[in-house]
């Protein structure tokens, strides 16, 4: 298979949310809270990681949804409750028009082969010791699903389908490739003809020219097939090609969400920036090459102690007294168009014209740079 593959042109549309169709997926509140248990000789309740807190986000049929954010914001763990394979704390997961938040597994049931998830490692997620047709078909068999000629047919189509050999159903995991493996994985998904896939980090693991190649295969699935994608990467660049609205996090919430060309030509929140500008090969239309450089410093702050009101306060260029004792509401703040809503008291301005110089937050790394300048 050619490994030159290149990333899928753009769609043609924006985006825009205003023009989505109806609505598929609807969180609200969404909240998910691990606790932490201490103390000897009984343990009890000490804290909580607040992994997310109080997410709201839609998709729409059909449509495809990126969520990105550093490593620890949350990504996956929104990906785990809205597959219902983690309980949320508190919040409302509705799935066409039917809130699925509580739901008994027997209630579930219908719904969970409508909603499938595609995982980061094409190794760990597939059973070694199973064949390739054994493991597209179980889903088929777990639901007692029959389609019309047989499982193994209906397997058969779908590994054409995915880009592989059908001949191929007897062979086992080891003997494929990584990007052969999401494929797979990919047909797993699918085997149940869902309306939704949670894919999380699906090509982060393999390499650049294979996830293209995947990416590419993602792409054609949601646009032929017509399934909602909810995408989540830490990959900037990825998700621009595949996702028509995107959602940033940042320990645990969503500080800004809206159509593509939005989030990427006139981000409003300083961490969309912050996050645009560590992507290089992001900046490739003419307004946004000049985009200004931001590297922020050290790490997510403790999900299990957040900083009051703005949770990126700590991390900010912006932040002012205000941010540290009232939380920013996720509003359409001014200038935003429909659907593209910003969690910031002190947003960015709409352009996204260079800046005089780079914003450098980490004083080690400034000095470390001022030093190499002076060699
Ligand atoms: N089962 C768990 N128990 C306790 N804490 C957890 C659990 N699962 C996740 N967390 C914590 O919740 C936070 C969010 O984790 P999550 O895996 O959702 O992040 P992520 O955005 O997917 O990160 P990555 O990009 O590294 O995959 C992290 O601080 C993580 O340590
Ligand atoms: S609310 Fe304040 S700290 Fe938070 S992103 Fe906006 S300016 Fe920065
Ligand atoms: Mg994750």
């Amino acid at each position: 298979m050619s490994e030159n593959l290149t990333l899928p042109a753009q769609q043609g549309s924006t985006g825009d949310s205003s023009s989505a169709t109806e609505t598929l997926l609807e969180v609200k509140g969404l909240t998910k809270h691990f606790p932490i248990y201490g103390g000897f000789p009984i343990k009890r309740k000490v804290g909580a990681v607040q992994a997310v807190d109080g997410v709201d986000l839609t998709v729409g049929v059909g449509e495809s949804v990126g969520l990105v954010g550093e490593s620890g914001c949350g990504k996956s763990t929104t990906g785990r409750l809205i597959t219902r394979l983690l309980e949320p704390t508190s919040g409302q997961i509705t799935y066409a028009g039917q809130d699925i938040t509580r739901a008994t597994r027997r209630q579930l049931a219908p719904v969970r082969s409508e909603i499938q998830m595609i995982f980061q490692d094409p190794y760990s997620s597939l059973n070694p010791r199973q064949t390739v047709g054994t493991i597209i078909k179980s889903p088929m068999e777990v639901n007692g699903i029959e389609p019309q000629g047989g499982r193994e047919k209906r397997v058969r189509e779908l590994l054409e389908l995915v880009g592989l050999n059908p001949e191929h159903y007897n062979r086992f995991p080891h003997e494929f490739s990584g990007g052969q493996r999401q494929r797979i994985g990919v047909a797993r998904a699918l085997a149940l003809s869902p309306r939704l896939i949670v894919a999380d980090e699906p090509v982060s693991a393999l390499d650049v020219s294979i996830q293209a190649q995947v990416v590419n295969l993602l792409q054609k699935v949601q646009q032929e097939l017509g399934i909602a994608f909810m995408f989540i990467a830490h990959d900037l660049a990825i998700v621009r090609h595949f996702s028509q609205r995107v959602a940033v996090m940042y320990l645990g919430k969503v500080v800004e969400v809206g159509d593509r060309d939005s989030i990427y030509n006139r981000p409003r929140h300083p961490y969309t920036h912050a996050l645009l500008s560590a992507v290089p090969e992001v900046a490739v239309d003419d307004e946004t090459e000049n985009r200004e450089r931001i590297r922020l410093a050290g790490d997510v702050p403790s999900p299990i102690h957040p900083p009051s009101g703005c949770r990126f306060r700590t991390r900010c260029w912006k932040a002012q007294d205000k941010c540290a004792t009232d939380e920013p509401p996720l509003v359409q703040i001014s200038g935003n168009r429909e659907g593209h809503l910003t969690a910031c008291h002190f947003p960015e301005d709409p352009s996204t014209a260079a800046r005089e110089e780079d914003v450098v937050l980490d004083p080690a790394l400034k000095a470390l740079e001022e030093d190499q300048h002076e060699d």
